[in-house]
């Protein structure tokens, strides 16, 4: 199965696909993430990206669709991936689309985790994400069981640099200008299915699951 899963910044992407890529067993490409490895690693890419991600502004098409094209190309993709924070302006959705059309594949189902934008300031300043899996917190709505730690490996739980009033408000005006016109996008291919994030994250969770058949 390949997915891809849209939503506002703090709209519970990343918190969505930890269940979503254990249930179909299918490979997780978050462009966020790949980026954030590509800073903590001290690439030429991540010196790049950093600039744009502190500022709440879209890395560069061409660098983020270089990056994709070439993670989808590896084995683990074969079973199927699930895409997350990528495509985000209509260039990208387009690069995609001619990506998949040569690699003689397409994508099952888009997923859209509607939030109300009110709500998404608390949830990016309580975020905590785990150094060493990735596994998001939120101190109110999803607090680990010690505080400070992750419950899966125990690893440290770290605040992202970009989760920041001022860079959250500017990230959200960015999705609303350049990103969320890619709903009307993916509802004319009819592959659009909406779910309403406004809840409870296991509830969110049943919707997704529900909304693709299961
Ligand atoms: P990226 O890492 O993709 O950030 P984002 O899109 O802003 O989304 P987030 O990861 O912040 O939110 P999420 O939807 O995953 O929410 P989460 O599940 O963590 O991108 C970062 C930056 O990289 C961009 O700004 C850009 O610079 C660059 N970039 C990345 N991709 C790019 C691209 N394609 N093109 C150009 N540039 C690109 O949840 C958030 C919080 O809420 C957590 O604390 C969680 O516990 C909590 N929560 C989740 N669900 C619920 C719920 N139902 N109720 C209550 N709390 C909840
Ligand atoms: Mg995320
Ligand atoms: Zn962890």
């Amino acid at each position: 199965m390949n997915l891809l899963i849209m939503g506002p910044p703090g709209g519970g992407k990343g918190t969505q696909c930890e269940v979503l890529t254990k249930e179909h067993n299918i490979t997780h490409i978050s462009t966020g993430d790949m980026f954030r490895e590509n800073v903590k690693a001290g690439t030429e890419l991540g010196k790049k990206a950093k600039e744009y991600m502190d500022n709440g502004q879209l890395v560069p098409d061409e660098l983020v669709v270089a990056m994709v094209k070439d993670r989808l190309s590896k084995p683990d993709c074969e079973n199927g991936f699930l895409l997350d924070g990528f495509p985000r302006t209509t260039p990208q959705a387009e690069a995609l689309d001619g990506a998949l059309t040569e690699m003689g594949i397409k994508l099952d189902a888009v997923l859209n985790i509607a939030v109300p934008r009110e709500k998404l300031l608390g949830r990016l300043t309580g975020r905590r994400v785990c150094r060493s899996c990735g596994a998001t917190y939120h101190v109110i709505f999803n607090p680990p069981k010690d505080e400070g730690k992750c419950g899966n490996c125990g690893g440290e739980l770290y605040q992202r640099s970009d989760d920041t009033e001022a860079t959250v408000n500017q990230r959200l005006d960015v999705y609303e200008a350049q990103t969320a016109p890619l709903i009307e996008y993916y509802a004319k291919q009819g592959l659009l299915k909406e779910v309403n994030g406004d809840q409870d994250i296991k509830i969110v969770t049943q919707d997704v699951l529900a909304s693709l058949g299961r």
